[in-house]
């Protein structure tokens, strides 16, 4: 497992991921999700899940993060929390879905650092390689 950044860039990134989790709309899978994205020049953009009744158009909280790191003129990532639910030490933790690693992969190298947390703090810490190895992304457009 990626070893811990440092304590305050943590602590940032948990509380800001909880925070706007704490506005998740999911009033459909009751599943609410936070993140938060930390950009080159240190600043953090919070997101969350936004779903909607026509299912299919519901928004994960990374997207809602990186849309707001864009609109912001934040363009490199170099870090990102996401927030769920307590599923115990053991977990399953929380990990960003396939689509959102892609999105993610976007604005980052394979040596991101994704945290995975809950309310009881991180759980889990990756590289965006290990969640998305060989991956596709802007370099192969040339
Ligand atoms: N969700 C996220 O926001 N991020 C993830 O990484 C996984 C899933 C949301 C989508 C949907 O609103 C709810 O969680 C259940 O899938």
């Amino acid at each position: 497992m990626l070893p811990p950044l440092a304590p305050d860039t943590e602590a940032a990134l948990l509380a800001a991921a909880l925070a706007a989790r704490e506005n998740a709309y999911a009033p459909y899978s009751g599943f609410r999700v936070g993140a938060a994205a930390l950009d080159a020049e240190g600043r953090i953009h919070a997101g969350c899940n936004v779903e909607n009744a026509a299912y299919p158009q519901s928004q994960c909280a990374e997207a809602t993060a990186l849309g707001a790191m864009v609109t912001a003129g934040g363009l490199v990532l170099t870090a990102i929390a996401i927030a769920g639910p307590d599923t115990g030490a053991e977990g399953p933790f929380l990990t960003p879905c396939g689509g959102c690693r892609q999105r993610i992969r976007e604005f980052a190298a394979g040596n991101l650092p994704i945290l995975a947390c809950q309310p009881r703090g991180i759980v889990a810490r990756y590289t965006l390689a290990d969640l998305l190895p060989e991956s596709f992304g802007p370099g192969h457009l040339g």
